[in-house]
């Protein structure tokens, strides 16, 4: 019996669900526990374990209300997790008193800052809160609108503004649970039991649910939150940390809870009493140091002074503060002012007046026209290597680096920038003389890294080449270095349980990430503080830097900030090579590595350096090494040998009734290639957007779509034969696409075109993957198979018959009775602009549709073929000459001149046999005449002679059809050729032989 997954899943509602959960950003609920990258949302993951478990009945329309209810996506549910939004006055009176002066007016929040610095900024207050004052602001939360029909009349992404994620709710209400339980025959009062009776029955156990490649632990750790047992595995060490901790800290109940939160703050305390006492964050004007900036700075050769380096001076949007430079006669270093400027000069330094460093190269600061290139400063052997033993730069170094802006903060909350006085350094020599007396134990204790950075890596040989730094220390300041240091102290003999000593090391690895020589300085005016090291995904050396003092780390350093009541029951988490693992489930949900889309292993060393020692003493029997040669890499042949091997084996560590459903995010046939020889079938896939808003695409936003796809095992391998799979493949296609048109209700399209071409790639799947052999080919050998350049094999060209197929059967409202008469590229064109007037921007999208109609170039139809940007051409955008034929005759044997510019000189016009042309010809007349139809209507008779009568009423569709492109919002530049259209549709109606 197939799953609810198996035949629907709420694509738009899940897709809206999930942006809401990647925008919290901060408030994701397993961010805090340190970074990992592309963490699946977990609303995805819930969905998708609930759609497995979900029986699918002859019920569709019921089976999606039922799915809907259990997740709190059902208008109820939404309605009862609409709160509201705290309002601007609320958050201004919870902030601290100085976010209050910086980011608020007496109104609410001060003009410029934008929606995403807005949701950062109330992270930052909520995040600084006690739980009391978090209850409290979540009591000022205000519903939109009163009225429940007003709040269900809005698109499902506006009503997500409003709500809280289904993970923080209850769940459904009684009577919800009272409809499930109805339909599904269970008896179930929360997610966790409907959970157990789902998997009873289908398993006769609690279902087991196991990711080979955990990662950040989304899968586990959602999969145990809603009652199943989970298990993780991942061959890097700071993943299987984070997930280890997501189950057993986040969902380590009350008491594990609030003693990490004990311990992680006595550590703070201690270390903080300790920064005190020696007085390196303090001044004598009783402030404390509230952020530091830093500089590198080289002499080059012919001058005579050092130049420090950056790309801009400005230290503060709002603030109005930047950093000058002056020269002394004792010194060939210069001395910083850090003045208050006027808002003519401050517009100056955002245009970067003053930059010492741009296009990689170094500006002399008293000479604009006097420059040197950076990477001829380092020399032809490059730079010198830092030693073990070095913690900041050497005298003879080229790359020198310097403090040049401290800001304080005082008792009453206000901040002052002050370049670095002379009492400044003689503290930051003493924290130099500190961090010298304990350096060598500390890095033998562990609570300072001490491995080197593996040479040659893709992102880790960025810091050795450019900087010379070749121990994971020298990221870091000796201030950094000395204070880190000090909290893994305090940790070491305040941590007893396994679970406050995960908490510490995760805590060091957050403090790596927001407190070292790579994380920038931003100024812009809702932020003027530091950043974090993997805003991208890189270990890129800079410029300038910033630093911050103890007191900024109360809000870096806690792992949790409040005791939620999760406790999770069963997991297991271990370390290993997804190839050797050896545990089943029952379901395996996974979100493998593709194509070096993240050097994971290159990247978690970063943190691995700070967890090193201190890891092996919580975990004995993890080997803190990220295992760099066993990981998943690339997207050649040892990618697919290593994923065909991986896949082999969870598929042998499932029972026969069991699936998987692994997640990627991108299309390419290779990946199912992989899972076929795996020994798996698909079932069904799916795309959800991650990245955007649900079912369309915003402007200027990036498009990410992950793909689901559903398999089971592929117990019988009956051979197959091509010809015979042919027009199942057909079938199944139509079939698919039908049951989605059907599913696909007015006003909230479940489908856009992407995963209508990705249900027909799956339902060619479903139908392939039933094979273990087609034509006598074994898959395993076709998926290694050495091809020629453009060779295809015979199972890519049925999955390109099942596109086509899909591309054929969506066909533009309004067009049916056209359509079967238009050419290929003519489909191909109108369906484009069907899709460009429904938003869709994605230049992969329109490609992906042009291989569905096999048409080979569209570079010249596309006007703009920018990745996230593209968009079709009008007829008055596109050339007259590619228009008009060459000699008045019928067009589909009309030779267009040769086509010149984009796409070479001397091809054809993927227009040359189109009687479309001829119609935009005529739109394009029109449009010239300022909009009288004759000239156009002329032409199309002169062109067609006598067939024009027979034409007439297809092209006064077409007409039409394109003269309602001018409305759609984003269709500005058709609104001129769409009122042609209109005029001549018109005339051509109203015609008289
Ligand atoms: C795309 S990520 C998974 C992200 C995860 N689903 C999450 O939500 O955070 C892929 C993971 O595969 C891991 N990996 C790479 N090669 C592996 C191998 N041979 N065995 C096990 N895990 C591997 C990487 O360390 C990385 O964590």
């Amino acid at each position: 019996m197939p799953t609810f997954i198996e035949t629907q899943f709420p694509i738009a509602r899940l897709s809206a669900e999930s942006y809401k959960e990647r925008k919290a950003n901060l408030g994701q609920t397993l961010t805090r526990l340190g970074k990992w990258w592309g963490r699946k949302p977990l609303i995805l993951v819930r969905a998708s374990i609930i759609g497995m478990l979900m029986p699918a009945s002859d019920n569709p329309k019921k089976d999606r209300e039922i799915f809907l209810k259990i997740l709190t996506m059902d208008d109820d549910g939404t309605w009862q997790r609409c709160k509201g939004e705290v309002p601007p006055a609320a958050w201004r009176e919870a902030a601290p008193v100085e976010m209050r002066d910086e980011y608020f007016g007496r109104r609410g929040f001060k003009p410029g800052l934008s929606d995403d610095e807005k949701e950062e900024l109330c992270a930052r207050i909520w995040a600084s809160l006690s739980v009391a004052q978090q209850r409290a602001l979540d009591g000022q939360r205000r519903r939109p609108v009163k009225d429940r029909s007003a709040f269900d009349a809005l698109p499902y992404a506006d009503r997500l503004k409003h709500c809280e994620r289904p993970e923080n709710v209850q769940g459904p209400t009684p009577s919800a649970w009272a409809e499930i339980n109805a339909h599904l025959g269970t008896t179930a009062r929360n997610l966790p039991e409907l959970v157990e009776q789902l998997g009873r029955r289908t398993f006769g156990h609690t279902p087991r649910v196991g990711d080979s490649f955990c990662g950040g632990g989304s899968i586990p750790f959602e999969a145990a939150r809603i009652g199943c047992e989970a298990f993780g595995s991942d061959l890097n060490p700071v993943a299987g940390l984070l997930t280890w901790a997501s189950l057993n800290l986040l969902g380590g109940g009350e008491d594990v809870q609030n003693e990490v939160i004990r311990v992680q703050a006595e550590a703070l305390a201690a270390a903080d009493e300790q920064v005190i006492t020696w007085g390196i964050e303090n001044n004598d004007r009783g402030e404390r140091a509230d952020a530091y900036l830093y500089c590198v700075e080289v002499k080059p050769e012919g001058s005579d002074y050092y130049i420090p380096l950056a790309p801009s001076w400005l230290i503060g949007e709002r603030s109005k503060v930047v950093a000058r430079w002056r020269r002394r006669s004792d010194s060939d270093r210069l001395e910083p002012e850090i003045v208050v400027v006027s808002d003519a000069e401050l517009k100056l330094y955002k245009g970067k007046k003053g930059a010492t460093t741009s296009d990689n190269r170094v500006i002399d600061p008293f000479n604009p026209d006097r420059s040197w290139s950076a990477e001829a400063l380092r020399g032809p052997d490059g730079l010198r290597r830092w030693n073990k033993e070095d913690f900041e730069p050497r005298p003879e170094d080229v790359f020198q680096e310097r403090l040049y802006c401290i800001r304080w903060i005082n008792a009453e909350g206000k901040h002052r920038y002050a370049a670095p006085d002379a009492s400044d350094l003689a503290r930051e020599a003493k924290v130099l003389a500190l961090l010298r007396e304990r350096f060598m134990d500390w890095q033998r204790q562990g609570y300072l890294p001490s491995k080197a950075i593996p040479a040659g890596g893709d992102k880790t040989e960025e810091p050795i080449r450019t900087r010379g730094w070749t121990y994971w220390h020298h990221l870091f300041t000796p201030r950094q270095l000395l204070t880190h240091g000090l909290l893994a102290q305090a940790c070491d003999r305040l941590a007893v349980s396994k679970e406050a000593r995960t908490a510490c090391l995760l805590g060091l690895g957050r403090m790596a990430n927001w407190d070292s020589k790579l994380c920038l300085w931003d100024s812009s005016p809702a932020n003027e503080k530091g950043k974090d090291v993997f805003l991208n995904q890189a270990l890129n050396p800079l410029s300038t830097y910033s630093g911050r003092p103890l007191t900024k780390y109360k809000t870096a350093w806690p792992i949790l900030l409040e005791v939620t009541p999760t406790r999770i029951q069963k997991s297991v988490v271990v370390l290993s090579d997804a190839r050797d693992l050896r545990e089943t489930s029952d379901l395996w949900i996974t979100d493998p590595p593709y194509a070096d889309a993240v050097n994971y292993h290159e990247l978690g060393d970063f943190f691995l350096a700070w967890y090193d020692k201190q890891l092996s003493k919580v975990f004995p029997d993890w080997t803190p090494d990220a295992r760099a040669e066993l990981a998943v890499r690339g997207d050649g042949e040892d990618f697919r040998r290593s994923m065909v091997e991986i896949y082999k084996n969870l598929a042998r560590h499932m029972s026969d009734k069991g699936m998987q459903l692994v997640m990627f995010t991108h299309q390419d046939p290779a990946v199912c290639m992989i899972l076929w020889a795996g020994g798996l079938k698909a079932t069904a896939a799916w795309t959800i957007s991650t990245e955007t808003g649900a079912g369309g695409i915003k402007k200027g936003n990036y498009v990410q779509g992950t793909v689901c796809l559903v398999l089971r095992k592929r117990t019988a391998n009956e051979p197959g034969f091509l010809d015979e799979v042919y027009p199942l493949v057909e079938d199944e296609v139509k079939r698919q696409i039908e049951s989605m048109q059907a599913l696909d209700e007015n006003g909230e399209p479940n489908f856009n075109d992407a995963d209508y071409q990705l249900a027909a790639y799956a339902a060619a799947l479903k139908v392939l993957t039933q094979y273990g052999m087609l034509d006598g080919k074994d898959v395993e050998h076709e998926v290694f198979a050495v091809r020629a350049k453009n060779e295809k094999s015979d199972f890519q060209t049925v999955i390109e018959r099942a596109l086509s197929i899909a591309c054929d059967t969506l066909i533009p409202r309004g067009l049916d009775s056209s359509w079967r008469e238009l050419s290929l590229v003519e489909r191909y064109y109108l369906r484009s602009l069907d899709i460009e007037s429904r938003g869709e921007r994605r230049k992969g999208m329109y490609e992906e549709l042009a291989r569905g109609f096999g048409v080979t170039d569209i570079r010249p139809l596309l006007k703009s073929d920018k990745a996230n940007g593209a968009r079709m051409f009008t007829p008055s955008g596109l050339a007259a000459s590619l228009l008009a034929p060459v000699q008045g005759a019928d067009s589909n044997t009309v030779e267009l001149p040769a086509r010149r510019g984009r796409g070479g000189a001397g091809a054809p016009h993927p227009f040359a046999v189109s009687p479309l042309r001829h119609l935009m010809f005529a739109v394009r007349e029109t449009a010239a005449a300022d909009n009288s139809p004759e000239p156009g209507r002329q032409y199309l008779r002169d062109t067609f002679g006598h067939s024009y009568w027979g034409k007439r009423e297809r092209f006064v569709a077409l007409l039409e059809w394109l003269a309602a492109l001018g409305n759609p919002e984003g269709m500005n530049e058709w609104i001129a050729d769409s009122e042609a259209a209109r005029i001549l549709a018109g005339r051509l109606r109203n015609d008289h032989a």
